[in-house]
């Protein structure tokens, strides 16, 4: 399962891109506010540092909104990938861009039909909110499993992007149901590279090395 990471704070993404653990970038409306930052200027900084496929997001809610937005979106960088919602505009829109060559994000899946419908309507990734599924009280990863067994049936190339990720325990999930890639908040890498045994095992290893006659304090 690769990573990407789901933000579009710079700091954040130099960080973990530091790491060399990331594959791409995952954004939505929500995180481009956040950011504060100009849309196409951050996209295309984030575009020129990491690589990998970049998801911007349309606003428009008609399909021909979308794919306008989507065309213009992808003449920002080679990288992006153009995020559509799961409307059947947005089923309308990735058609279109994906037969002019575009590559598609189709997000806010909450469903297996609705997966099912991104793939045919030739989605590069599709994107199922974990967390937000949990949070009604059902099962985000269970969603995510049915919809990578349904691809692998039906022989669908469209990967599986799980979304919406909110602990570490989601990305062990996720990859075990069989997500292509996990796009994972900040906080939640910070938090998957900690152990407190490496933390110990560092701390006894520079203290035995202390003793080594020479060694500077
Ligand atoms: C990713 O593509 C989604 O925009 C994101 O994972 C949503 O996460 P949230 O449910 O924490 O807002």
């Amino acid at each position: 399962m690769k990573f990407f990471i789901d933000t579009a704070i710079m700091d954040e993404i130099r960080d973990i891109h530091a790491w060399g653990v990331l594959s791409g970038v995952t954004t939505n409306p929500s995180l481009i506010v956040k950011s504060g930052r100009d849309f196409r200027e951050v996209i295309t900084e984030i575009a020129a540092l990491v690589g990998g496929d970049i998801s911007a997001e349309v606003t428009g809610l008609s399909a021909q909104d979308m794919v306008t937005e989507g065309r213009d979106l992808a003449q920002w960088s080679q990288h992006v990938v153009v995020k559509l919602p799961l409307t059947p505009a947005g089923l309308s829109a990735c058609r279109t861009l994906t037969d002019e060559g575009v590559k598609t994000n189709v997000t806010l899946c909450f469903s297996v039909p609705q997966a099912l419908l991104a793939a045919r309507a030739g989605a590069t990734y599709v994107s199922p909110f974990a967390g937000r599924v949990d949070d009604i009280g059902w099962d985000g990863i269970d969603l995510i499993r049915q919809i990578k067994e349904a691809y692998l049936l039906g022989g669908i190339e469209t990967q599986v992007l799980a979304a919406s990720i909110r602990h570490p325990q989601h990305v062990v999930q996720a990859a075990l149901a069989g997500a292509d890639v996990a796009t994972v908040p900040y906080k939640v890498f910070t938090q998957m590279v900690q152990h407190p045994l490496t933390d110990a095992g560092i701390e006894g290893f520079m203290k035995d090395w202390a003793t080594l006659p020479g060694a500077k304090p």
